[in-house]
């Protein structure tokens, strides 16, 4: 069984203009231990997602589907137990995390934290595995008694993994977890993070939207465009061999790890994503499709088998596989 399967997901926030349907029918499953990361460009929904999957979207947004971690709808479960489940089975680095930390208390305190509130050690033992999660995470011990501010931002986003890890989770969702930091400090974060979900064998769900780290980090990746998983499969194939002509534009823009540049405006792409509020009709993609045909305007496709373990939503696609 899989450790996660999410089944036909959407949300839709309710605000003062309408409907904002930010993520749409999305389907994906995680196997113990595996990771996989979800690329897309801003707004595509990409932490909306993330935070449904551990219900913590704000009140006006409206949640469907099925979650189930190891057989449980997290969707439906009970308060008492999705607090148990936060940070003791998923955790989750928020995007932009590291500028959340409290700047009035050491980092010692905020990382024992976790541990101490979901009743897993007492205060001497949690000073214990404090540092012991800082020598993990590749800072000195004595950086416990550090105030946010003395730490850089590389060093303040190793003490969000810190806190993630604290409770031993079987799953860890990093939302942007490099994307705030220089070149070379994202390389030694995302090392970092590799290292530790393969020696504790942890499952990862990491978002970026740049295919390339992803790509870096994870066995499978989903590349999300207006709310919608448009490609999925191995990481290697995605990267390599994109099926769908806007993972394609995705892979191009982002040739190397890190490309800061390339976030808002993915070279080779373009215009811009779809306002949720004002969807094209057929496939969302098509205004900015270099493929797309006069079929596409309406013509809404949904995820099509492309290959071994593959899918991807695209006429094109559908075509290929239809004619072999
Ligand atoms: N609280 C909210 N209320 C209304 N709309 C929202 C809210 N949060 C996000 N949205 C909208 O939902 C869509 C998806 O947003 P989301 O933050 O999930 O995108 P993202 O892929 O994480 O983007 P980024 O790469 O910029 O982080 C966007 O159109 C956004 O404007
Ligand atoms: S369905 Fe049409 S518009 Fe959409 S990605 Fe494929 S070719 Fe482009
Ligand atoms: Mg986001």
């Amino acid at each position: 069984m899989s450790l996660l399967e999410l089944d036909d997901v959407s949300v839709t926030y309710r605000i003062a203009a309408g409907e904002v349907p930010a993520v749409r029918g999305v389907s994906l499953t995680l196997d113990s231990g595996a990771a996989l990361g979800v690329a897309g460009e801003s707004g595509s929904g990409k932490s909306t997602l993330a935070m449904a999957l551990l219900r913590l979207l704000p009140r006006d947004a409206r949640v469907g589907g099925r979650i189930l971690l190891d057989g449980e709808d997290l969707l439906t479960m009970k308060w008492g137990r999705l607090r148990a489940v936060r940070w003791a089975e998923a955790s989750i680095v928020f995007q932009g995390a590291q500028h959340g930390l409290n700047p009035v208390r050491r980092i010692g305190d905020q990382v024992a934290e976790p541990l101490l509130v979901h009743g897993q050690a007492k205060p001497d033992a949690a000073r214990k595995r404090v540092h012991e999660l800082l020598e993990q995470v590749g800072l000195p011990t004595w950086r416990a008694r550090s105030y946010p501010h003395e730490l850089s931002g590389g060093q303040r986003q190793r003490v969000m993994i810190a806190m993630a890890l604290a409770c031993s989770p079987r799953l860890i969702i990093a939302d942007e977890p490099t994307t705030a930091l220089d070149v070379m400090v994202q390389a030694q974060v995302l090392t970092l993070i590799k290292e530790l979900v393969a020696e504790q064998n942890i499952s990862l769900i990491m978002i970026s939207h740049d295919l390339s780290v992803l790509a870096d980090v994870c066995d499978q990746l989903a590349v999300m465009y207006a709310g919608r998983v448009v490609e999925h499969g191995p990481s290697g194939d995605v990267f390599h061999e994109a099926r769908h002509p806007y993972s394609r534009a995705l892979a191009a823009a982002f040739p190397t790890v890190g490309d800061p540049a390339s976030r808002m405006a993915p070279k080779g792409l373009g215009g811009d994503p779809p306002d949720p509020m004002n969807l094209p009709g057929g496939c969302s993609f098509h205004p900015r499709c270099p493929v797309a045909l006069d079929e596409c305007a309406t013509l809404d496709v949904d995820l099509w088998p492309a290959g071994e373990r593959r899918s991807a939503a695209c006429v094109h696609v559908r075509a290929k596989e239809e004619a072999s």
